[in-house]
């Protein structure tokens, strides 16, 4: 019998997580299909149930249910745990799994398509909203020689120093006072993309060959990574490569399978331009 999948979300329909995971059961022979599913803003709790009852076997979660999605799960990951948020839920008879993979992904991206090492590197995380805190703890596992998180907001950084601190050294500063660092690997985790904005960012602060990494993506450059072309960054990669790389690894949750990634993420980038 043919298993079903759908991402949910509000708004759904810009998603392309029906195409993705398309694509990786065709690749990978996995009778199932996976829809999108517009749930109501005050309905999510809701619709996931009613998906697991008509026979559903796993959902993506995508903006605004993440959180939502955290609380609903009756069981979770431990990468999910520390993110507070899920993306990934794998219904299991009466257990609700909730995973987060976002951080699987952006590490995967990072290390395997970009071929960049994290592991003795200097690292800056731009932002300490849902999206920062869900690549943390894969960060760290990479053993940087350190970490840096800034945000306009500073108490926000210094509460993700504080919760991450058992699993690695991570320092919480204001944008102002990264003037004089130099960083290997720079992500950009902020949410100012979406604004046609960039974290306000010292100049000098691009080691050479360094990377500059958007988690968001996009027709062209984002601001972002604009800015560290001009300031001599040496490698620029948006977010298109970890959307990918978190799907697969949602699809490996759910069908024990791992797809190939890199034929479609170059014919999304293909689409994109
Ligand atoms: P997400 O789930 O995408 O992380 P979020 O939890 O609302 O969204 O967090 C947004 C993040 O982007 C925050 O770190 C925010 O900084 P503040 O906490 O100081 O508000 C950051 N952000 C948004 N716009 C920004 C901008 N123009 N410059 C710098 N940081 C920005």
């Amino acid at each position: 019998m043919t298993d079903l999948y759908a991402v949910i979300g509000n708004p759904v329909s810009h998603s392309k997580s029906p195409l993705i995971h398309a694509e990786f059961a065709r690749a990978t022979a996995q009778d199932m299909r996976y829809t999108a599913l517009l749930a109501p803003l005050d309905g999510f709790a809701d619709a996931v149930h009613a998906f697991q009852a008509q026979g559903g076997k796993g959902m993506n979660v995508t903006v605004p249910f993440k959180q939502e999605a955290w609380r609903l799960a009756t069981r979770l990951t431990e990468r999910a745990t520390l993110a507070q948020a899920v993306n990934t839920l794998k219904f299991e008879d009466d257990t609700i799994l909730g995973d987060n993979t976002d951080g699987a992904g952006l590490i995967r991206d990072i290390l395997h398509n970009l071929g960049f090492s994290i592991a003795g590197k200097r690292v800056l995380l731009m932002g300490a909203g849902g999206a920062a805190r869900g690549v943390l703890q894969p960060l760290l596992e990479q053993q940087p020689l350190s970490l840096i998180i800034a945000n306009r907001t500073v108490a926000k950084a210094e509460e993700l120093q504080q919760q991450f601190a058992a699993y690695g050294a991570v320092i919480a500063l204001d944008y102002a006072e990264l003037a004089g660092n130099q960083f290997d690997l720079l992500i950009n985790a902020t949410s100012s993309s979406l604004s046609d904005a960039l974290p306000p960012l010292p100049a000098g602060i691009f080691a050479p060959h360094s990377l500059a990494y958007d988690l968001m993506y996009g027709k062209g450059l984002t601001p972002f990574l604009t800015f560290a072309k001009q300031q001599g960054a040496a490698r620029f990669a948006d977010g298109l490569g970890m959307l990918v790389e978190q799907a697969a690894e949602s699809f490996y949750l759910w069908r024990g399978v791992r797809p190939e990634t890199q034929p479609l993420i170059a014919s999304l980038r293909t689409d994109l331009c």
